[in-house]
């Protein structure tokens, strides 16, 4: 049976990150409160004027240049984000198109911090099905679009800049606990079809649409005529809504019932694994799942101190890092979990 392999990674995280110092520049917040909570210390933030696509495509450059294919040999496209360039298309399109992949099929999926998970599924099917044998996995995100805050310029520290008025603190402190979490950036995985014994071992995957509304973007839906309007910014409704504390149980219950029920299903020990490669929510949520599962720090490796949650990009850019690190080998046997508005949740084992 067909299997595949990750043959080049990459990531882009845009510009000088910003800590949770400058962050104190617009809300009312610190760098205590956030590390102790989070465990982060800094975050990306894409410049106006630079999509999930242009990440994207950053990232993707990369991971064709460690794989050492021209990227014409790129057969699929699967992009996942939350943050998209426009409504519509999804950024997919746009990426095939600034990589020079012209009719290169683009699939664009919607799991946010949920998606690889969700992509490994499609690009195994892909491979086993015989649609594809090169894929290109990119997840992107520019959350900066719904920070709640107006003034960059006040949080660069950017010289002469006009000051924040207390309205305007006032309204990002309604959201400092969403905004404080989450930071720009893309990873992308090349994966190829094998004969090798790689690939997908086990896999779940968990969608509970009554949860919905723990992390959602109230504003600029389909519901409403037209779709966005002057009321809804007024409002703050592009500004998500959280529950982090339902978010942060879900996470810690439902990710190791779904670790173990994959393990059971795989016959696999959890310490036959080498690596879990987690998403990267908050520290604390990853430290349960650990504790849970019995799994050694060293084997969890973290990157939000440096990232924050990059949601759909996470789990890629921390693959690239463990990968240029040299850290991930062929033949390992490693565990991918995640969870993402929607919910969708869902754990994968993967030979590497
Ligand atoms: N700085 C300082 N104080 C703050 C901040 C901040 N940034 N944010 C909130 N606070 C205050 C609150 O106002 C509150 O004060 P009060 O008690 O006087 O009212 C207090 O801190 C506690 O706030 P909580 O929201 O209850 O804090 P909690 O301990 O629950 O931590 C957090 C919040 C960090 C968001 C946590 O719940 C969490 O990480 N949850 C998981 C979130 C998550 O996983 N999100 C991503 C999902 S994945 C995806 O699909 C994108």
């Amino acid at each position: 049976m067909m299997g595949f392999e990750i043959i080049g990674t990459g990531h882009y995280a845009p510009g000088t990150p910003y800590t949770n110092d400058d962050l104190t520049r617009v809300m009312d917040t610190s760098d205590e409160w956030i590390f102790k909570r989070s465990g982060i210390r800094q975050r990306h933030f894409a410049p106006e004027g630079v999509g999930a696509s242009d990440l994207g495509a950053e990232a993707a450059k990369r991971a064709i240049e460690m794989a050492g294919i021209s990227p014409k040999q790129i057969d699929y496209i699967v992009f996942a984000t939350m943050t998209p360039d426009y409504f519509l298309p999804g950024p997919g399109a746009l990426l095939g198109a600034k990589l020079g992949l012209v009719g290169v099929p683009a699939l664009d999926i919607r799991q946010q911090c949920g998606a690889m998970i969700f992509g490994l599924q499609i690009i195994d099917g892909l491979i086993k099905g015989g649609a594809a044998k090169t894929i290109l996995f990119v997840g992107a995100e520019a959350h900066a679009g719904f920070m709640p805050w107006d003034n960059w310029d006040a949080l660069a520290n950017t010289p002469g800049h006009k000051p924040v008025t207390p309205e305007e603190r006032e309204r990002a402190n309604r959201h400092r606990a969403l905004a404080v979490l989450f930071g720009d950036g893309a990873g992308a995985l090349i994966f190829r079809a094998t004969d090798r014994d790689a690939g997908l071992r086990g896999l779940e995957v968990h969608t509970d649409g009554r949860y919905a509304e723990l992390l959602y973007v109230p504003g600029g839906g389909f519901r409403t005529r037209p779709y966005w309007n002057a009321s809804m910014f007024d409002q703050q409704a592009h500004v998500p809504r959280m529950d982090g504390k339902e978010l942060f149980k879900f996470a810690v219950t439902k990710l190791p019932e779904c670790a173990r029920s994959l393990c059971a299903g795989a016959r696999v020990t959890v310490d036959q694994i080498d690596w879990f490669l987690a998403h990267q929510a908050n520290q604390r949520i990853n430290e349960f799942i650990r504790e849970k599962l019995h799994v050694p720090a060293e084997k969890m490796p973290m990157n939000i101190e440096r990232f924050g949650n990059t949601s759909a990009a996470t789990i890629p850019i921390l693959v690239d890092e463990l990968t240029r690190e040299g850290k991930l080998k062929k033949g390992e046997l490693n565990m991918m979990l995640a969870l993402g508005a929607g919910l969708h949740w869902g754990c994968a084992l993967v030979r590497w």
